[in-house]
């Protein structure tokens, strides 16, 4: 098991209103699957993921990766995690503008304890040509893929995608979807993509529908699809 949480809760104050963001969310994924989460906009999946990642703590309830209790780590305990065991992408790519391809790159692999080579991730996502680039110089499914080869490179236990491909066509959406089924099967990464298209559910191992915080359905696929036979 890779995944493990269970009861976890969720409580956000705005001034003196508090607003109970995840309820008591139950969720496992096994090493080496592909989880998909959909919901709502302000259904939490993003602060589900965000505690996944050690970018923010649980009020109670209990997450497990990979055996490490979440709970139970320091400050300084929870940023080790998040920089050696988890890998991180977004909706809108998150890269250093004035560092090249490459170097985005780098810098993240530097900090890693078995990180990967940089050339073949970035041969991995097909930017090995492009890697003295600039981001501005690069096109918004280009910087996804670079971002991706930063996430994977320092080899995480688990890549977590919030929105991967949410500010991508179509066709370059399936072309990083296809890219993140072939992390998966080389390198055997678990992964845990956020979407709001229903049809990316087609190539995930386990779906997890959120609505108000909580679980409402999960089901398990056991003929996950290849990403380029997804159409929407
Ligand atoms: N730091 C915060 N302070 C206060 N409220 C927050 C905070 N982060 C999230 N929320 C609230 O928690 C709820 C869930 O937010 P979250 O970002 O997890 O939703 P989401 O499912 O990812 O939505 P979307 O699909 O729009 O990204 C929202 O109502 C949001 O306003
Ligand atoms: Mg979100």
């Amino acid at each position: 098991m890779l995944i493990d949480m269970a009861n976890v809760k969720k409580s956000y104050a705005t001034g003196t209103v508090i607003t109970e963001v995840l309820k008591g969310i139950g969720m496992k994924l096994d090493k080496g699957e592909i989880g998909v989460i959909l919901g709502p906009s302000g259904s939490g999946k993003s602060t589900l993921m965000n505690i996944l990642g050690g970018i923010d703590r649980a009020d109670s309830g209990r997450v497990f990766v990979d055996g490490i209790e979440l709970g139970r780590l320091n400050d300084d305990q929870l940023t080790e995690y998040r920089r050696h065991d988890i890998g991180f992408v977004f909706q809108f790519y998150n890269l250093v503008p004035n560092l090249t391809a490459v170097e985005n790159v780098e810098v993240v692999s530097n900090i890693g304890k078995s990180p990967l080579d940089t050339d073949e991730v970035l041969a991995a996502v097909g930017m090995k040509d492009k890697k003295h680039r600039f981001p501005r110089e690069l096109s918004g499914g280009e910087q996804q893929r670079v971002s991706i080869a930063r996430a994977i490179v320092k080899n995480p236990k688990l890549l977590l995608c919030d929105e991967p491909t949410g500010a991508l066509d179509f066709h370059t959406s399936r072309s990083i979807l296809q890219l993140l089924q072939r992390v998966n099967r080389t390198y055997g990464t678990t992964i845990l993509m956020i979407t709001h298209n229903a049809a990316i559910a087609a190539m995930a191992n386990r779906v997890f529908k959120v609505r108000s915080g909580e679980i409402a359905d999960q089901s398990v696929n056991p003929n996950p699809v290849p990403a380029e036979r997804i159409e929407w």
